[in-house]
């Protein structure tokens, strides 16, 4: 069965979150289990471009409206990643270093799905499915089926994977002349409250759409940024199908990134060292519970809260815990995470910026990953810290509500709290001090979230099962 895999993001091409992991991940198990599964990106001018070799196995020319287009497929050359690698490369477009926040993005991604289905068009290849990631690729099911440019791939089946439903792509209607000889009886399919909305297209024009967790299906009929309607309508078409991760490169026990190696079978010693050198690079002290944050900050992640909550916990409970936490994002947020370095400095501390090897030493040398999330569609972090013997301690919404269940219930090893507010962090935060000072137990709670299987394999399972639906049904 041959898939491509439309993204903007994929480990370690390029990263700005989750998606990148999802990614870099699902095709290496599909092709492990015996799929032929391709990722398509666009081309970015970034380290691993850089250092990998890249055969060019296509070149056309297309259109944009009024703009003549030159573009590359380019293919990497040694299949490093596990699974076929190509690059749709645009000179002037889409060659840049960031993924996203251009202000021609909308331009760069319409181009990137029309010269994806120009490639294959032209290349008469015909895949059994093609699979959509979040609104960056969520006009190519219209396309298929309502150009006359694509007659040929009209019954191509697809899937959309909805990643982040607060995110649509909406655009105005001047850039419906992009889209190459649509049929313009069927632009209602593009349109949601007045505008083109690539999210909404998906949703309506795909075979299937899946979400990256079970609760969150249901959650995007509540909170989807105006679209609950089009979720409850369309619904018959959801599938909520819960992330894997990476077993290889989130492994503590074959970890490069962490400053020392260690599995479930023998923990102590091992999570001791990676807390030490973490707290050391951060001048905190070790004996403490170290509570953690790595994020974006951004206020579906609730990190607005963290600054005060961190703050009224070390009123309450000063020089029985400490904080460190990992992430970019809000200048606001930012700014009261460093603001509060000063005031706690033996206690707290915190690194502004992106930086993945640093987030393996969080995970591995903290006690406890702090997750207050308004709206997550699945997190990863949470399952990370698990295989890390890292206690999460996560607001119940979407996939964290799939993915952890709170300690003080029957085979639980998590602690969960339902309100995105001070009050429930700080009281959390409260539960996990008198947690670590029972160590005993949260050496058994280790055990047990380190022996959870969160790997791909039933997962892309799921996915097989419901590309072999479609291609049924197609
Ligand atoms: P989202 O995709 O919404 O940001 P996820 O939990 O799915 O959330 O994935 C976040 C990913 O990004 C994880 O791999 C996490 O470790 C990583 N990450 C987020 N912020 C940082 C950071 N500042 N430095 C390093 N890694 C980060
Ligand atoms: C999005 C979501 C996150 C999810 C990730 C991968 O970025 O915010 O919850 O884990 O996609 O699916």
């Amino acid at each position: 069965m041959r898939i491509y895999h439309l993204s903007a993001e994929c480990f370690p091409v390029a990263k700005v979150g989750g998606l990148a992991d999802v990614v870099g991940a699902l095709p290496k198990y599909q092709v492990a289990a015996g799929l032929q599964a391709a990722v398509v990106l666009p081309y970015y001018d970034r380290k691993f471009t850089r250092e990998h070799e890249f055969d060019t196995v296509f070149q056309g020319l297309t259109l944009l409206g009024t703009r003549r287009l030159y573009f590359e497929i380019l293919k990497e050359k040694t299949n490093a990643l596990g699974f076929e690698l190509f690059l749709v490369k645009i000179p002037g477009l889409i060659d840049r270093q960031e993924v996203y926040c251009y202000p021609d993005e909308t331009d760069q991604f319409i181009a990137y799905q029309i010269a994806f289905l120009d490639w294959i068009n032209w290349s008469g290849q015909t895949p059994d499915v093609i699979h959509c990631h979040d609104h960056h690729s969520g006009l190519v099911p219209f396309l298929l089926q309502h150009s006359n440019a694509y007659k040929r791939l009209a019954n191509i089946p697809t899937v959309f994977t909805i990643h982040n439903g607060q995110y649509h792509g909406a655009t105005d209607w001047e850039k419906l002349s992009y889209l190459p000889d649509i049929d313009m009886t069927k632009t209602g399919l593009l349109d949601w409250a007045g505008a083109l909305n690539p999210l909404a297209t998906a949703v309506k024009c795909g075979s299937a759409y899946t979400t990256v967790s079970p609760s969150y299906l249901h959650e995007l009929t509540i909170n989807s940024n105006g679209l609950e309607y089009l979720f409850y309508i369309e619904g018959y078409k959801g599938q909520g199908i819960l992330n894997g991760i990476d077993t290889d490169v989130w492994n503590p026990a074959a970890d490069k990134l962490i400053a020392s190696k260690y599995s479930s079978t023998r923990i102590t010693q091992g999570k001791n060292k990676n807390k030490a050198a973490l707290c050391q690079r951060f001048g905190i002290s070790t004996e403490l519970p170290l509570v953690v944050f790595i994020g974006r900050l951004v206020g579906e992640k609730g990190a607005d809260l963290l600054a005060p909550a961190i703050e009224r916990s070390l009123q309450e409970n000063y020089g029985r815990v400490n904080f460190l936490m990992l992430g970019a994002g809000d200048k606001n947020t930012e700014a009261e995470l460093l603001a509060l370095k000063e005031k706690y400095a033996e206690h707290y501390n915190v690194f502004i910026g992106y930086d993945e090897a640093l987030a393996h030493l969080f995970y591995a040398g903290a006690d406890f990953l702090l997750m207050p999330s308004r709206v997550e569609p699945c997190g990863l972090n949470q399952m990370y810290s698990l295989r890390y013997g890292t206690l999460p301690i996560v607001r119940s919404t979407g996939g964290l509500k799939d993915t952890v269940i709170d300690f003080g219930e029957q085979g639980g090893y998590g602690i969960r709290f339902n309100q995105a507010s001070v009050d429930d962090i700080c009281y959390s935060v409260n539960r996990a001090i008198v947690l670590y000072n029972d160590m005993p137990r949260l050496q058994k709670l280790r055990k047990t979230m380190m022996a959870l299987d969160h790997s791909w394999d039933r997962s892309a399972t799921e996915y097989v099962t419901l590309y072999n639906r479609i291609i049924t049904a197609s």
